[in-house]
């Protein structure tokens, strides 16, 4: 025991353990035995096997779970489907007042729940306590809003049945809340599967729905590892799958749900950038260094793992740094005055430690501070990497513990260039006293949350959800609520029947050399593509026909290499995404009046082509100029928000384009369809490449001229005619295509979904389901401007 005198002089840290007796005289009264959550009761299977959870501060085993498998999955979702009817027929104000009494529950018996986080999860206490645990709370507060508040607020949208959540071992009651509180808000019911080494909480929150007296199966728990989270995915009668893990994991899951018609979210991993330009006041961007790297021991999705500084106070701010690391304190995750706890699990521990040797077999130099770490139990050091290559392991693998890497830049065009230098866009933190700076480049990261002088700030009335292959969908806000809800006219959607429209002709390719067609080929339409018409790459056309059979034309086909081609133009016509609101407004309004100089032109070409009588072709030609008209007015009108986060900030949620969008358009409605999928996709700042209907092209074709007229900048739309298969998997599969929508058969739509797994680009398909295009609820509005962009949430912090 060290004297009064002594802890003066060394001011060393004495223990100040919290007592786990709650915790464990609660898992004793289970015996530290747990069964699924189903129906409202915890049940118990003939042939169950079970797995160990073990504690990450001591390695000892705290209980025993039962690994669910078939049966479980199927009478958990059963129970989800039969509970759906009652509780989506429910008012928004009695949903609201179970969400509330969730929250008020949890806020009683947070000690419990804070201790048991931690000794599961190995986090220190002070985190579980005062942020995963109060955050939690906030959140079931903030969603009894959302569901009294649902029917006004998502005016046109429904819930969408039985939601299937699987959840990952970091935070592991704060997602399950983020996944929970959105989800029977909007009136769902739900299965959901905590990861493997860390489900005691969610069981703990089961226990807490009994309480309340919520109504058996609206919330199911099932346990057990990826074998169960499958079983989940595979359902037939899971209708969304929300998914927070690694990114290996959530394509898997988006080749498994492809084609099934099922919601899909996905919060993935990521390598944030913590960026320190040379007016950032350093003392504090160290302290937020620690919030961004160790807290949580970096096992947080969007963890600052890339410190880059600005050249001029690179040293400065490395050696307050190790400064500061060296008085870091790692230890039981139950003692109050700890820094860093425990590592989830030998395998995690693993990983980091494999990654971190492969950085310095590939030069990178590494420090950690002189202090050892505890004999006992799952430990990591807090670790710094210098001379780092930016396309080394280090610099591009999510590490997931508390590993930093640090990279310098001159110049701020510099430090943008290397933050958005990796395939990930979740997060990114930015340091300057400069406010006109700090705005600018947060509106250049690719990255879904940017903290200005600050980081790994949550909150319930923010959205969170990333750029890239960080995923795609927003938890929190009214964004997160639109993730679990559908708009109701999409239910009453007629599907086509494979081959129902025959509209698919064979082509009959020509060769552009071959004589016998040779005086056709000046009358075949090319492709459109940088502002130019283009012959296709292959040189080969195909026929169009009339809706009687009669042949009318050859027009250019289109081929992957010109999918490539037109991507590259739109690219480079990255200064319509930076045009202004207003000048964008103006194009669509100067295409919607060319457009209607040449009316008669366009309705006698679909009437000669479509078969359509003429009232119904004036009308196709009428309604696509008031759509251009209708998504101009929206231009600058689809504005944002500032969310009520309760630090003292502005959270600011900007809708920011996806940059190049793929379109790939039904074979009906040739001009109304195109219209009516370009016009948002370019309101809102997108550049396209489009596939116009492939039976009736012509229409589009014609409207070379028109785009050409109506100041469209070179690469802003780009056509490519062509067979619908083939360029929708080609956008698919392109790595430089940010999103992409396909309206067609549900065969196509699988696999548009299937391989868009590639670069987890979020797609939007109609799987089969045909819309009626003259219909204004079904083919323009909130829906479509919303799936044209994707939400940046900018924090900025206030004060003197
Ligand atoms: P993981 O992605 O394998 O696990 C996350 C959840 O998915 C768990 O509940 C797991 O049981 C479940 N799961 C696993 N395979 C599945 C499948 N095929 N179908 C359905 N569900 C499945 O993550 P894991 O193995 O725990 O950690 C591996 C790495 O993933 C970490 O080192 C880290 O880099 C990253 N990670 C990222 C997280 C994030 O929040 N972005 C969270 C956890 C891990």
């Amino acid at each position: 025991m060290s004297t009064v005198r002594e802890i003066f002089e060394t001011m060393e840290y004495g223990p100040a353990p919290e007592t786990a007796d709650l915790a464990l005289s609660w898992l004793e009264k289970h015996q530290r035995t747990f069964h699924p959550f189903i129906n409202g009761e915890f049940a118990s299977f003939t042939d169950e096997s079970y797995f160990e959870s073990v504690s990450p501060r001591n390695g000892q085993s705290l209980a025993r779970i039962v690994q669910c498998g078939d049966a479980e999955v199927n009478a958990a979702v059963g129970a989800a489907k039969v509970a759906f009817g009652p509780w989506s027929a429910l008012t928004g104000h009695e949903r609201a007042r179970y969400l509330y009494a969730v929250a008020r529950q949890i806020q009683k018996h947070a000690r419990l729940f804070a201790v048991l986080e931690s000794l599961d999860n190995g986090k220190p206490i002070r985190e579980s306590r005062d942020i995963d645990i109060p955050l939690v709370v906030r959140h079931f507060y903030h969603h009894a809003g959302w569901a009294q508040l649902r029917n006004e607020t998502f005016i046109g949208y429904e819930p969408i049945g039985v939601c299937g959540q699987i959840i990952p071992w970091n935070f592991p009651l704060l997602m399950l809340a983020w996944k929970i509180a959105p989800a029977l808000a909007a009136g769902n019911t739900v299965v959901l599967k905590p990861a493997e080494f860390t489900s005691v909480t969610a069981l703990l929150f089961a226990e807490v729905l009994q309480q309340i007296s919520l109504p058996p199966g609206v919330v199911n728990i099932v346990t057990g590892d990826g074998r169960t989270g499958e079983l989940i995915v595979r359902h037939k009668d899971v209708q969304k799958i929300a998914f927070t893990g690694s990114t290996e994991v959530g394509r898997i899951i988006r080749r498994e749900t492809a084609g099934t018609g099922k919601k899909l979210s996905l919060e993935l991993g990521g390598k944030s950038p913590f960026i320190v330009f040379e007016d950032a006041d350093l003392d504090g961007a160290v302290e937020g260094v620690v919030d961004a790297i160790w807290f949580n021991q970096g096992q947080v999705c969007c963890a600052g793992s890339r410190l880059l500084l600005q050249e001029s106070v690179a040293a400065r701010m490395l050696a307050k740094l190790r400064r500061r690391m060296e008085h870091l304190r790692v230890g039981d995750p139950l003692d109050k005055g700890i820094d860093i706890g425990a590592i989830v699990a030998p395998v995690q521990l693993q990983q980091i430690r494999r990654l971190v040797e492969q950085g310095k077999a590939e030069g990178a130099t590494c420090w950690q501070p002189s202090w050892a770490l505890p004999q006992e139990g799952f430990f990591y050091p807090p670790t710094l990497f210098t001379e780092v290559e930016p396309a080394s392991t280090l610099a591009q693998v999510e590490i997931f513990g508390p590993v930093l890497v640090t990279m310098t830049f001159r110049t701020p065009g510099e430090a943008v260039e290397l933050a958005n230098n990796t395939t990930y866009g979740l997060a990114a933190s930015l340091w300057t006293e400069n406010i006109n700076l700090a705005l600018d480049i947060a509106l250049k990261l690719k990255s879904g949350v940017v903290w200005v002088n600050s980081t790994n700030l949550f909150d319930a009335a923010s959205g969170f959800g990333g750029y890239r292959e960080s995923g795609f969908g927003r938890e929190g806000g009214n964004e997160g609520m639109y993730e679990y809800l559908v708009p109701s006219w999409e239910r009453f959607l007629p599907v086509h029947e494979e081959g129902e429209i025959a509209l698919d002709p064979h082509p009959v390719a020509h060769s552009r050399n071959n004589a016998s067609v040779e005086p056709l080929i000046d009358r075949s339409p090319k492709l459109y593509i940088g502002g130019k018409q283009t012959r296709p790459d292959g040189g080969y056309s195909f026929s169009v026909e009339n809706a009687n059979g009669r042949y009318v034309s050859e027009v250019g086909l289109g081929n992957r290499k010109d999918i490539r081609n037109a991507v590259e133009a739109a690219n480079k016509a990255g200064s319509w995404s930076r045009a202004t609101a207003h000048l964008r407004a103006q194009i669509l309004y100067y295409l919607a009046e060319n457009l209607s100089v040449r009316a008669a032109e366009f309705s006698n070409r679909l009437i000669s082509l479509t078969g359509v009588d003429e009232g119904e072709a004036d009308r196709e030609v009428a309604k696509s100029i008031e759509r251009l008209f209708y998504y101009a007015a929206w231009t600058d009108k689809y504005d944002g928000q500032v969310h009520q986060t309760p630090v003292r900030n502005v959270t600011l949620a900007i809708p920011e384009p996806w940059g190049v969008m793929g379109i790939v358009c039904p074979a009906e409605r040739p001009l109304l369809a195109l219209v009516s999928l370009i016009a948002p996709a370019i309101a809102l700042g997108n550049r396209v490449v489009v596939n116009p209907s492939w039976r009736f092209p012509l229409l589009a074709t014609d409207l070379y001229q028109v785009l050409d007229t109506s100041d469209v900048p070179p690469g802003a739309i780009n056509i490519v005619t062509g067979h619908p298969d083939e360029l929708a998997k080609a956008l698919a599969q392109h790595g430089d295509v940010a999103a992409l929508w396909y309206i067609g058969s549900a065969k196509v739509s699988a696999i548009v979904e299937r391989e868009s797994a590639g670069n987890l680009k979020p797609t939007w398909v109609n799987h089969g389901k045909r819309r009626n295009w003259l219909d204004d609820q079904q083919a323009q509005g909130w829906e479509y401007l919303r799936h044209a962009v994707q939400i940046k949430n900018i924090w900025v912090p206030h004060g003197e």
